[in-house]
């Protein structure tokens, strides 16, 4: 069961009362900017986001040659990582054409248990076979790492057509503070507006120094996908949702395509469904 709805930001106003296919005492859904879709249970969540990466996979490659993808870490997309492997449907996804890029590490040795790269590649290089060249974990130990990991994307995206240099796809999560990638509430990186990768120091996460892209380059991406599961998330997607906070105090805000698509995709925990929570990562 799934309810996949058009937004109110994109001129179609959303039906009374009319929630698809959902029983009538779901929670309305947080109105929030862009697509938003929702599955009861973070499992069919994971389908429905799996089926529509692997489709854009598919198209990038037809037109492009190659997909450039990037991914968050933390732990709630790890079930959607390990689905990609085992699942015979998402098996197909052109890892062989795929660039697989790091939306923000925070900056431990790569084989470090906080490591974001150490989950990603545990999870889908290990089992893919995606050409190692391909693989582009940021450089977390380096003290210019921000530097170098603009000129790797700056190097590969610039093969591309102009104007098609960008990424294809970027997962994003978000912190119960509103943070996104390692773009933590009142820190400088939110305010960037020209380079793609900063280095960051989160005062209240562990650990506090970490690497990430910013928005100039989150939002040139061709498909932008907010994965947001679980209870504690809820009472922050209703503050996205109620517009008013800034993106200093929210910076999931700044998530603000410039010509791709916003997607969230939130399981029923998240949308404030008590009856649906199952044990997903918060
Ligand atoms: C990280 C992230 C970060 C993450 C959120 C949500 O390194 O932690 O990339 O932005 O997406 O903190 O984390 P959870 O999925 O663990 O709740």
């Amino acid at each position: 069961m799934m309810l996949d709805m058009p937004n109110r930001d994109q001129n179609t106003e959303k039906p009374a009362g009319e929630i698809y296919g959902i029983a009538d005492d779901f929670p309305t859904p947080p109105d929030l900017p862009g697509r938003v879709v929702v599955a009861p249970h973070a499992d069919e969540l994971i389908d429905k986001l799996a089926m529509e990466l692997v489709l854009h996979a598919e198209t990038c490659v037809r037109e492009f040659g190659d997909f450039h993808l990037a991914l968050s870490g933390g732990s709630t997309p790890e079930p959607l990582y390990r689905r990609l492997m085992y699942d015979p449907d998402y098996r197909k996804l052109p890892w062989r054409r795929t660039h697989l890029w790091i939306v923000d590490e925070r900056c431990v040795p790569l084989d470090d248990e906080r490591s974001n790269y150490r989950m990603i590649r545990e999870t889908i290089v290990e089992h893919a076979d995606i050409p190692r060249e391909q693989v582009h974990p940021m450089p977390a130990e380096d003290k210019r790492a921000d530097h170098a990991y603009e000129k790797e994307l700056r190097d590969l995206l610039g093969w591309r057509e102009r104007g098609q240099d960008r990424l294809d796809y970027v997962l994003l999560g978000m912190g119960a503070d509103g943070h996104t990638a390692s773009l933590f509430p009142h820190t400088e990186p939110l305010r960037e507006r020209e380079r793609l990768v900063r280095l960051n120091f989160a005062e209240h996460a562990e650990p506090h120094e970490r690497i990430t892209m910013t928005f100039p380059m989150i939002n040139t991406a061709r498909f932008i996908a907010v994965l947001v599961t679980g209870q504690k998330k809820a009472p922050t997607l209703e503050r996205v949702a109620a517009g008013d906070a800034t993106e200093e105090e929210l910076p999931i805000r700044g998530v603000r395509p410039l010509e791709g698509q916003l997607v969230w995709y939130l399981d029923g925990a998240a949308c404030g469904d008590s009856s649906q929570s199952n044990g997903t990562t918060t």
